[in-house]
């Protein structure tokens, strides 16, 4: 066994946190089973008790075991989708403590498929109760991390010595998981990811219903207006209007300040005050970079921050919904 994925999880064994990376983002872990240490991942993101957290788990097997109602057709999407940046959300039973799931009557769960994650569920589910509580491993609101100088910049100064922070390969998705709940009737998308409507369409035709944007509970963190906030003001405008307000700065002569922009094509405007670079042009590494771009560019002198608006096509829903969000 790799030697920090040992330390790892004797953390989480010792009831402390553990930053991980997953394909999606990283984790800001702890043992599930673990009041006290489940109530540290709070207080630490500084996250309303009333947000209940995702439990990663390495087995199908130990995701029924802490679900009291089971649908036929979540066997089909766990097998299909699981590994991966899936999270399904069951009616629970009673073996995790309350504040796991905020007082809810229903449980969020996810099988990741990075290989960092996945060994260190596995080791923990030999070592310690293999439930690990892990909401993004940010402050609330602000930006989500994926990759580890990210997370020890967001985080290191919140953590303790005995907490630890997982160094792993990328991650590949970059955008936060796929909610699904299954807990009612009606299959319903409560925050769109990579894997999308169509995707789930494309092999299983149900009728699935989008996500309710005036959703008071469940609170999917997404479902609050403002959330994966720059500290920089983001502006999401398409190409022209982007120009016009860029052209508006710079009447303002005597302005020393500097802007960035992101998008397709480069905007018709040299200045020493403006840097501009093209955004990737498919969803996926789109996604893959978002993070990872809005971290970099916050930890700059920047004034303002411009990107053009991507495509509104279903592939972007998950990009286009992150950055709804995080605009200023
Ligand atoms: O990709 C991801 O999902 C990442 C990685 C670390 O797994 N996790 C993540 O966690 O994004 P978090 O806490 O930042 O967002 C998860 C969302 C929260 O908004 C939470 O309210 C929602 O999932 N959630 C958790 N349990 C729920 C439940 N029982 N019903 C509805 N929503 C739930
Ligand atoms: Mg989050």
């Amino acid at each position: 066994m790799n030697k920090s994925i040992g330390m790892a999880v004797k953390t989480l064994c010792n009831g402390g946190l553990v930053a991980f990376p997953t394909e999606t983002v990283y984790g800001l872990g702890a043992d599930a089973m673990n009041e006290k240490a489940t109530d540290r991942i709070f207080q630490v993101k500084k996250r309303p008790r009333n947000h209940p957290l995702i439990v990663h788990v390495s087995s199908i097997f130990m995701a029924k075991r802490i679900v009291s109602k089971w649908p036929k057709l979540a066997d089909i999407f766990a097998s299909k989708f699981w590994p991966g940046p899936l999270t399904l959300v069951f009616k629970k039973n009673n073996l995790l403590p309350e504040c796991v799931t905020a007082g809810q009557d229903t449980v969020a769960i996810r099988i990741p498929s990075h290989l960092t994650a996945l060994a260190l569920l596995n080791e923990f589910a030999k070592k310690g109760s293999g439930y690990v509580a892990a909401p993004s491993a940010n402050i609330y609101g602000s930006l989500s991390n994926t990759c580890y100088l990210d997370v020890k910049n967001a985080m290191g100064g919140h953590l303790n010595s005995t907490d630890f922070i997982l160094d792993g390969y990328e991650c590949t998705f970059g955008v936060e998981s796929t909610i699904v709940d299954f807990s009612s009737e009606i299959v319903t998308i409560l925050r769109p990811g990579n894997i999308t409507k169509n995707n789930i369409n494309d092999f299983l035709n149900i009728n699935l219903k989008n996500p309710n944007q005036n959703l008071s509970i469940p609170l999917v963190s997404g479902s609050s207006k403002k959330h994966y906030c720059p500290s920089t003001p983001l502006y999401v405008l398409n190409y022209l209007d982007i120009v016009k307000k860029v052209e508006n700065l710079f009447f303002d002569k005597n302005s020393a300040f500097k802007f960035f922009y992101w998008g397709s094509s480069l905007l018709p405007i040299k200045s020493s005050k403006l840097d501009q670079e093209i955004a990737p042009n498919n969803a996926l590494e789109y996604g893959k970079r978002l993070y990872l771009k809005l971290n970099d560019l916050d930890r700059k002198d920047y004034k303002f921050i411009f990107f053009e608006s991507p495509p509104e096509t279903h592939e972007w829903e998950a990009v286009n919904n992150r950055l709804m969000k995080a605009k200023s």
